[in-house]
């Protein structure tokens, strides 16, 4: 594809999440910068390399094409809400298929919802990141159960979530939005302090490796964790 046709390709589609490079000097304009935050996440940089990914909630996809670009063995991307909205809505699957495009990438996209995904349906993978997922989850604890199914032997898990730090208690505790209380989104449901997704997490059969606060001084934390 020339760069004329691939900024016409790129500039056709205004609902764009992430900021990705497509080559060529064009950068999606995604409403997060994208390029930003992975910075933060401190990922090693062996992390993906020769390894089976699995993202979960791709939306446009940036961090499977990350996973891609630092030498993952191969790619599954799954999204549910987003992807399963039509082209007529502002945001669908068509920024994840374009960037496919422009990257000449070969990450696999499937509309699947997390709870629906079994070793049958979707296979194990050695390396899951689960980015801005888990309090969009009615049942988040069953999913951490579900993830963990999805993960071979010694596999690993990147959770990237909000946490909400504003209950002063050293109990792990976990807060009910039933309405759109955190960020004026009715799909938000569970805001886990650090302590109660460390501890669910811990409960699931994962080692936490690490844990930490990210940059963006609103409440996002990362947890490394593997299965021993
Ligand atoms: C806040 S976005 C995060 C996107 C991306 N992972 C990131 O960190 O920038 C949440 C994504 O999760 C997807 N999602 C929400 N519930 C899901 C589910 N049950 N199964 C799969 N994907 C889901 C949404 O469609 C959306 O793309």
């Amino acid at each position: 594809m020339n760069k004329k046709d691939k900024r016409k390709l790129v500039d056709s589609y205004k609902g764009w999440w992430h900021s990705i490079k497509l080559g060529d000097g064009i950068i999606s304009k995604g409403r997060i910068p994208t390029h930003e935050h992975v910075k933060c996440w401190k990922i090693p940089e062996d992390y993906f390399n020769g390894k089976t990914v699995l993202d979960i909630g791709a939306w446009d996809g940036f961090y499977s094409f990350h996973a891609e670009a630092l030498g993952a063995k191969s790619v599954t991307a799954i999204d549910k809400v987003i992807w399963g909205m039509s082209e007529k809505n502002i945001s669908s699957k068509k920024g994840f298929d374009i960037a496919k495009k422009c990257l000449n990438s070969n990450v696999s996209g499937i509309l699947m919802d997390l709870m629906d995904a079994t070793p049958k349906n979707l296979g194990k993978f050695d390396v899951i990141l689960c980015a801005g997922v888990l309090y969009h989850l009615e049942h988040p604890y069953l999913a951490l159960s579900i993830i963990k199914n999805l993960l071979n032997d010694h596999g690993k898990l990147l959770i990237e979530s909000h946490c909400d730090t504003t209950i002063d208690t050293d109990k792990p505790v976990m807060v009910y939005y039933p309405n759109d209380e955190l960020a004026g989104d009715i799909s938000n449901w569970w805001g886990p302090n650090p302590k109660c997704l460390l501890m669910m997490l811990e409960k699931t059969g994962f080692t936490v490796t690490k844990y930490f606060e990210d940059y963006t001084n609103l409440s996002r934390f990362i947890f490394y964790c593997e299965v021993p």
